[in-house]
This record gives C-alpha cells, sequence and structure tokens, in this order.
C-alpha cells in the first residue's frame, strides 16, 4: 500500500515522502481500516518535527484522526461490530497517511451517515478539546468572559461558536488585524490583536482592571505571557498548544498573590480519565454540536497522498482559512 513516511524529524514538506510497504493486518483486538481522508492538523505537524509530547520510532507515518472503512478484523467481538463501517479512525500512535491504517478496535468509532466524511475526519481532536476544555475543565459559567489566543484556528472558531451557544462571553486574541472581522461575524464578543499592543492591557479595557477568571493558550511565548498576565485573582488559564515555540514567562508574584493557576491540557491523556460511559456520551455529545455547527470543521483545500509537500506548506501558511485534508481514497 501507498503511506506517507518519515525517517528523520525535520521540515515536513523536507522529510516526508511517499513509500510502498506490505499490507498490514490487525492483530487480537485491532481492526483495519481502507482510509478515505485524515486532516493535516499541528499535532501531526509536531510529531514530523519531532517536538511533540510522545514521539514514534523511525521511520513512521504521521496522521492521528480521519474517516475510513472497516474492511479487515483480528480476533475479537468489537471488531466484528463496526466491520464494513463508516468510522472516525482515532489513532494515538498515529500512521492514518496512508491507504490502510490499524488500529485498537474500540478507537474506531462509527459515525452517522449523514455526517459528510469532512466533518468525521476531524470528529475527534478539536470538537472534543472544545468541548473538554470550555464544559468540563475550566467549567466556565454562563456570563463570564473567556479569553482564548489563537482565536481564528479551527479549534478556536469551535470554542467561540461553544460559548456563544453556552451564554459564555468570549474575548478572542488574533495575531493579523485581517482576521478581526470574520470573528466578530463568528460571534466573538471582544476580538483584539496582538498587534495592537500589550494583550493585558487591552483585555482590562473591556472587562475592567481585575481582569479574566478564565483563559485559554495554544500560543505560548508574548503572547501565551500576556494571556497570563490577563489573569484576575484565582484566574485559571489552560496552555493547550506550542505554536509559537516559545517559552511562557510567567511572573511568580502573580501566581503567588491571588492564587493564578496555570494548567496543561492534553486531549489524550483526560480521555484517558474518562470512563467509558462517559466516552460515549462524548462522542454524543460531538455529533450533536457538529450536527449544529458549533463544532463543524471548516473544510480547507483537499490533497492526493501524492502531493504530500503541498499539502503540508498549506496547512503550515499564514492566514490559511479550513482545514487541509489529505483525500487517500473513494468511500
Ligand atoms: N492539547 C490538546 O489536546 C490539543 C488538542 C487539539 C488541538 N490542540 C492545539 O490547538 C491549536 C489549534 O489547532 P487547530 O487544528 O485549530 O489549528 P489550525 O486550524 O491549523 O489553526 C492554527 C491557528 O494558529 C494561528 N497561529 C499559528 N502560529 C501562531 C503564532 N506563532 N502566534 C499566534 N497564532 C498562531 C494561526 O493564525 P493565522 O490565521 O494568523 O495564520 C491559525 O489561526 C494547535 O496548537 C493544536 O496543537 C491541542
Amino acid at each position: 500500500m501507498k503511506t506517507i513516511l518519515f525517517d528523520r524529524f525535520g521540515e515536513p514538506a523536507e522529510v516526508l515522502r511517499v513509500g510502498e510497504v506490505p499490507l498490514p493486518k490487525p492483530g487480537p483486538g485491532e481492526v483495519r481500516v481502507r482510509m478515505i481522508a485524515s486532516p493535516v492538523n499541528p499535532s501531526d505537524l509536531l510529531v514530523v518535527r519531532g517536538r511533540y509530547g510522545v514521539l514514534p520510532r523511525l521511520p513512521a507515518t504521521p496522521g492521528f484522526e480521519g474517516v475510513g472503512v472497516v474492511d479487515e478484523v483480528g480476533p475479537g467481538l468489537i471488531g466484528w461490530l463496526v466491520k464494513g463501517k463508516r468510522v472516525t479512525v482515532i489513532n494515538d500512535q498515529g500512521g492514518n497517511w496512508a491507504e490502510y491504517a490499524v488500529i485498537a478496535a474500540r478507537q474506531a468509532r462509527p459515525v452517522a451517515d449523514d455526517l459528510p466524511d469532512e466533518q468525521v475526519a476531524s470528529f475527534f481532536v478539536n470538537p472534543a478539546t472544545a468541548l473538554a476544555m470550555v464544559r468540563y475543565v475550566l467549567a466556565v459559567p454562563k456570563g463570564e468572559w473567556l479569553l482564548q489566543s489563537a482565536a481564528g484556528s479551527q479549534l478556536g472558531r469551535m470554542i467561540i461558536r461553544l460559548a456563544r451557544h453556552d451564554g459564555i462571553k468570549t474575548i478572542n486574541v488574533v495575531r493579523r488585524r485581517e482576521a478581526i472581522d470574520a470573528l466578530k461575524a463568528l460571534g466573538g464578543d471582544a476580538v483584539i490583536s496582538s498587534a495592537d499592543g500589550p494583550i493585558e492591557d487591552q483585555v482590562r479595557r473591556i472587562v475592567g482592571a481585575d481582569g479574566v477568571k478564565f483563559a485559554l493558550d495554544p500560543v505560548g511565548g508574548d503572547t501565551g505571557t500576556g494571556v497570563f498576565r490577563s489573569l484576575a485573582a484565582e484566574g485559571r488559564m489552560l496552555v493547550y498548544g506550542t505554536l509559537s515555540h516559545e517559552p511562557l514567562r510567567i511572573d511568580p508574584r502573580l501566581m503567588i498573590a491571588g492564587t493564578r493557576v496555570v494548567e496543561g491540557f492534553w486531549l489524550g491523556h483526560w480521555m484517558k480519565q474518562r470512563s467509558i460511559p462517559a466516552a460515549l456520551r462524548l462522542f454524543g455529545e460531538i455529533s450533536r454540536g457538529i450536527r449544529a455547527g458549533i463544532l463543524a470543521t471548516e473544510s480547507g483545500p483537499s490533497f492526493p497522498l501524492d502531493a504530500i509537500g503541498d499539502a503540508v506548506r498549506e496547512a503550515d501558511a499564514v492566514g490559511r482559512r479550513g482545514k487541509v485534508l489529505l483525500r487517500i481514497g473513494a468511500r
């Protein structure tokens, strides 16, 4: 089968190549999925750059999520229940940028037929993260302000729509002024640009001198530091990405006086702490959220596996609209 491979960590457009490998066989408790499509997410590119929290042994194939059809199953009941079904392919080892992927049967989740392939391809990572951070971890109360950076990302846009639905007010930070109007039109209550001066000053002009109780940052560096400085006493900030590749600068006095909290969020870790019924409920919540448009992913350009260089360059482009998708096979 055709697959995307990398033999060393580095710039994705330089190190990723198309290769041929033998068709994999599913073992006990596993299924093989014929892949239809897989998105190019920031986490996939971090793995290829060698900057993700958990790294594969090389050579490796990227791709944490996607959509496909279960075509062969190993021994075990769950596999037989999903054989022949279209599933969302949650592959925490990576490996979905290939014509076939072998994953644990319990990670192949059938999804209702009315959801299009592009939505099923991005069914899990961003929608689950939006729900987990806003509704479960921060549990932002109705009427409160929520501050977030990189608000124009696909996940940031889901958070704006989710917050609006849940009666939470958002302050959204973008790096380009040109991105402001689109996020206001999407329902962001306030949208500011990090290009227009210190984030903490801009935020306090909107919410008052105290600052915000709830914040989300996937950027780090100056932006994440500004988000932290915008916190009110007893404020809480979740750090969930490293888009700038720069560290946060945290003034310990602000942590001590006012007991402000900074904590990491990682969906893979959070999911491991969910019971099976809680995970099933989350899946239902995601389906409803996607149907309502709240957790829907906006589609960007799509590419075949053979154009992997163009796909990863496009995924990294400043100001890109929509999620880049690898179109791998027919439904
Ligand atoms: N921790 C977890 O479990 C978890 C789960 C899901 C996602 N994430 C993280 O969530 C983030 C968003 O993911 P996504 O799929 O929604 O991304 P995406 O749609 O690809 O969007 C990336 C966004 O980041 C902005 N950006 C990139 N570099 C930046 C920088 N240095 N400073 C400020 N903004 C920057 C881009 O702004 P422009 O529009 O200006 O180009 C773009 O809006 C990523 O960091 C991802 O790793 C984490």
